[in-house]
């Protein structure tokens, strides 16, 4: 299709691992913020209850009049709860607490698991251009993340380098073929990305050899190595790429980006 014929609609990314602490906010933030950057149009949409994504991108808790729990809940406008961010072409939609609920007001719903799919794949958001969303996902398999994965075209999953690293992966890989099997049949996983807990030692590169020979061609090239900037970053309400433009972490997260965008197919396993 020639350029501004038509829109296309984006491509629609859930970063999930059912384990706290992994990663996953960090990467939905600079993997955005890094995919901004090569001039995309990217909307984040924030559905872990603890919100620390709005957070760490400077949507104060006081003022997040319209979010993720009424897009989900309240069949709220996309254009009430979108919103612009500090960082050129990176939008978000934002959480609250609210969204912890969302679990059991879901439950006796008859689409309780499509309800994120009609909301991110209305024709609405074809009017905003966006070229990726990135859904940051709370820390558990619940409907929340179901959501996301019934929503999504792949998953991402940030995989942190530690001894029981790989232990937890098979149930999301459960939950991702249970998904294939009833919603979402062309759901993928865009990759696994390993992030670093220590130096490199060792044991981090025992478990990174570990992960490349079991999961073979899912696993992302980059890694993400330990970084206290990407820690520091969320506090002065930026990603890293725009906090310390040069550091470790920046320059991973902008690799991750070139690697996706640039990576000739899906793995589909
Ligand atoms: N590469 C890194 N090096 C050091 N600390 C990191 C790195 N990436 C993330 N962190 C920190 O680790 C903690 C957990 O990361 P977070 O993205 O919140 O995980 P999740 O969203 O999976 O719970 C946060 O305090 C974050 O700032
Ligand atoms: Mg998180």
């Amino acid at each position: 299709m020639p350029e501004g014929s038509g829109a296309k609609r984006p491509k629609i990314i859930a970063v999930a691992n059912q384990k706290g602490g992994v990663r996953k906010t960090t990467t939905a933030i600079n993997l955005g913020a890094a995919l901004a950057e090569e001039g995309l149009n990217i909307l984040l949409v924030d559905i872990d209850p603890q919100g620390n994504a709005s957070t760490g991108l400077g949507i104060d808790a006081g003022d997040r009049e319209y979010t993720t729990f009424d897009l989900i809940l309240d069949e709220t406008p996309l254009d009430r709860v979108v919103r612009k961010t500090d960082v050129d072409g990176l939008w978000i939609a934002p959480s609250t607490t609210d969204l912890s609920s969302a679990d059991i007001e879901l439950a006796g719903s008859d689409n309780r698991s499509t309800v994120l799919r009609q909301a991110l794949r209305q024709d609405a958001m074809l009017t905003f251009g966006f070229d990726y969303i990135l859904i940051d996902c709370p820390p558990a398999l619940g409907l929340l993340t179901v959501n996301a994965m019934v929503a999504a075209d792949s998953v991402l999953v940030p995989l942190q380098s530690e001894f029981f690293a790989l232990e937890g992966l098979s149930q999301l890989m459960l939950t991702i073929r249970e998904v294939r099997g009833s919603a979402n049949p062309d759901l993928r996983i865009e990759g696994v990305l390993l992030t670093m807990s220590d130096k490199r030692n060792n044991l981090s590169r025992h478990v990174e050899d570990d992960a490349r020979e079991t999961l073979g061609e899912l696993v992302f090239r980059t890694v993400v190595p330990r970084n206290v900037r990407l820690s520091e970053a969320p506090s002065y309400a930026m990603p890293v790429t725009e906090f310390d433009p040069m550091s470790k972490g920046s320059l991973a997260y902008r690799a991750l980006a070139q690697e996706m965008v640039y990576r000739r197919e899906l793995v589909t396993t």
